[in-house]
């Protein structure tokens, strides 16, 4: 077999923020092909590093009152330690805020400078006059200038699924500031990616994509390709375009160059030639793992970037789809927005590692991570399958036998059609068809077990005459679990390792066909726990107890929160205590927005002589005009409370899922204004 030089990547993580289970998945992903490529015994190398710069982190840099260096730094401390525990293993981790990276950049702008590939043009942007910053997208908010629903993103309508710039934004303001943005003129840089039409559609051709990312791809060459705008205007973390003072390079742009600049660093440290791997016409395979949020970087102007400057391009791009837990979208509210830690501290990184792996393949689709199943396939394969071999044999052997297995192999066709299963298997990893690689795995598994419960070797032992069948059985049954654990090996690498102790050998993917014969084994020690549905529920817990007291502070801080939060059932009260609430039939006799309030109108409520002031939260739903003459219920003993636009002196009821839907209630017909409600 030849051998084959590999370069690997994951996508660079924002070093901004903790590692959660959504991110696991592509490392994770990641990680077996690159271990699986080392049992094959390919020159494989996985690199990785921080994505260092950006607004984002320099605005939370500021907030935290560090510079975005400090910050990256400690993000990158955490993440590297997560990484190690879910034993993500790179060749090298580095940061794209580095020499190697700054220089690589610099490089790769000046060639496509000097081909003509960098075109100049002012541009028109929102400009935060009281931050003295040009405003990104997502830094904008305003109302729709399609179907008007207030507060929608700089970029596009949550509401109604449109696109647009910020700059078509109704009533836009900035969501750093609140000040309301002006235009302001700046020159910008642009990449000239239609130059690369040609080239793209033929390195599309030239490899085998995926067929979901191939009519994405014909969809945005159908849409036509645009320029693309890589420079930012200070203040902005990142590297300073040369010969361009006060512009920077758009993060997007020094990012995948970050792929580049690790191994760079790594070739350094070990001595590895870099052009063997990105000169052009390089004969080494790169491949980048990503999601499939970013594509369209990975596939268009990336590709487009290296070829314009002389390097090569990847050999594939390989996206894969979200984690979903539980059916759903990750939730803070409901516990399964889950932290790598949180997660760690509960449960073993393998079972993770395994489950995710049972359930990967090659497409886009997301990836359900349902509790319950975790739970049950974890116990119901590893425990109960994979380790069960071990456990039902190791013992015999060590106490029977002085720890050595039989000389000879007792069912050569059984252990063979193990060893001939090596090669579909390998397809199905290489093809990172993992979850039908976890499928052959498994029914090998079931068939040691038969084989073991056919022979009873715990009835054999017992009487002299079988006690040499029962060493055979016991043998046998281990060399087919080290074969099953070789295959395993880089899916958990952590119960691989002990195995390895264990059986006093190296599983290597080589020696799969070589069984162990009158070979020392050291003592069986429990190689995996049974996942207990308790921790699972704890790590849920704590998930969402982070989240409490988030929603606690944020409840404090600001009365312009929905009366409507997702939040859980507070404790029981007494009737009493609830009696002690005077709900009263009101009438809204007036109802008006409030300048600089998001999300609140001010109402004047008429309680039958009485009126009363209330600010409440339910602007997005109703226009002021159409609540004058209303009916409602308010809480009428409410303590007046003193609030960024004056005081408010009760609180209306209103129910609804919250948003854009949240409905004031009109009482019976015959109610009056001021009438208790009980
Ligand atoms: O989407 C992201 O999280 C980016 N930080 C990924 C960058 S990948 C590469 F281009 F650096
Ligand atoms: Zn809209």
């Amino acid at each position: 077999m030849t051998k084959r030089k590999i370069l690997i990547t994951s996508a660079l993580p924002y070093a901004n923020g903790p590692t959660h289970l959504g991110h696991l998945l592509e490392y994770i992903q990641t990680d077996i092909w690159s271990r699986y490529q080392k049992l094959r015994e390919h020159e494989t190398y996985y690199v990785c590093a921080d994505d260092a710069h950006g607004t984002p982190i320099m605005l939370n840099a500021q907030k935290q009152g560090i510079t975005p260096e400090e910050m990256v730094k400690n993000v990158s401390i955490e993440r590297q330690r997560d990484f190690a525990d879910f034993n993500i293993e790179f060749d090298n981790y580095h940061s794209t805020h580095s020499d190697e990276n700054r220089e690589l950049s610099e490089l790769i702008y000046n060639r496509l400078n000097e081909k003509g590939h960098i075109k100049k043009r002012t541009i028109s942007q929102l400009f935060d006059p009281e931050k003295n910053i040009f405003l990104p997208d997502r830094f904008v908010t305003g109302t729709c200038p399609t179907c008007k629903s207030e507060d929608q993103n700089g970029d596009s309508c949550d509401a109604c699924g449109a696109t647009y710039s910020p700059t078509e934004l109704i009533e836009p303001r900035s969501a750093m500031s609140g000040a309301t943005p002006v235009l302001k003129d700046s020159e910008h840089y642009f990449f000239d990616l239609p130059a690369f039409e040609d080239m793209l559609k033929s390195w599309l051709r030239s490899g085998s994509i995926q067929s979901e990312m191939a009519n994405k791809l014909d969809e945005w060459f159908a849409d036509g390709l645009q320029q693309w705008d890589i420079s930012r205007d200070a203040p902005y973390f990142g590297f300073e375009i040369p010969g361009a003072p006060g512009k920077y390079f758009y993060v997007w742009l020094d990012a995948p160059i970050g792929y580049m600049a690790s191994f760079k660093n790594l070739c350094e440290k070990q001595g590895l030639n870099f052009d063997e791997f990105w000169a052009e016409g390089s004969e080494a395979e790169l491949y980048h793992f990503i999601g499939k949020d970013i594509i369209y970087f990975h596939s268009l102007f990336w590709p487009a970037m290296l070829d314009g400057a002389n390097f090569r391009k990847p050999n594939n791009v390989f996206a894969h789809g979200f984690v979903t837990v539980n059916g759903a979208k990750m939730s803070k509210s409901k516990g399964t927005f889950i932290k790598a830690r949180t997660y760690l501290e509960h449960l073993d990184p393998e079972y993770l590692r395994y489950y995710y792996a049972a359930k990967l393949n090659s497409g886009i689709t997301d990836l359900d991570l349902n509790l319950d199943d975790f739970a049950q396939r974890v116990n119901a394969d590893l425990v109960g399958k994979v380790v069960n071999i071990a456990s039902r044999c190791a013992g015999f052997i060590t106490k029977k036998f002085d720890g050595k297995l039989s000389d000879s192999v007792m069912d050569e066709a059984l252990l063979n059609s193990f060893s001939e299963a090596q090669q579909i298997i390998a397809e199905h990893f290489e093809n990172r068809e993992y979850s039908r690689a976890v499928r052959e795995i498994m029914a090998l598994a079931d068939k040691a077990n038969q084989f073991i419960d056919a022979e009873a070797p715990w009835v054999l032992a017992k009487s002299d005459e079988t006690l040499e069948r029962a060493h055979q059985v016991c043998s046998m049954g281990l060399n087919l679990f080290r074969v099953l654990m070789t295959y395993l090996k880089p899916i958990l690498p952590g119960m691989a390792k002990n195995v390895e102790s264990f059986l006093n050998t190296e599983l290597k993917w080589s020696s799969v066909a070589v069984p162990l014969v009158g070979h020392e084994i050291n003592k069986f020690k429990a190689l995996m726990q049974r996942v207990e549905p308790e921790k699972v529920t704890a790590m849920v817990d704590a998930s969402k107890e982070s989240l409490e007291s988030k929603v606690a502070t944020k409840q404090t801080k600001t009365d312009e929160n929905s009366p409507l939060s997702k939040e859980p059932i507070a404790a029981e009260i007494e009737f009493d205590d609830f009696a002690k609430v005077d709900l009263r039939v009101a009438q809204i006799a007036n109802a008006e927005h409030v300048d600089g309030a998001d999300k609140l109108l001010k109402l004047t409520l008429d309680l039958g002589g009485e009126t009363r002031q209330v600010f409440a939260g339910i602007k997005s739903a109703y226009a002021p005009e159409d609540l004058i003459g209303k009916l409602t219920v308010m809480v009428a003993n409410l303590k007046p409370r003193k609030m960024r636009f004056g005081m408010s002196e009760g609180m209306v009821l209103a129910a609804g899922p919250g948003g854009k839907e949240i409905y004031i209630l009109n009482p019976h017909d015959g109610a009056k204004p001021g009438m208790r409600v009980m």
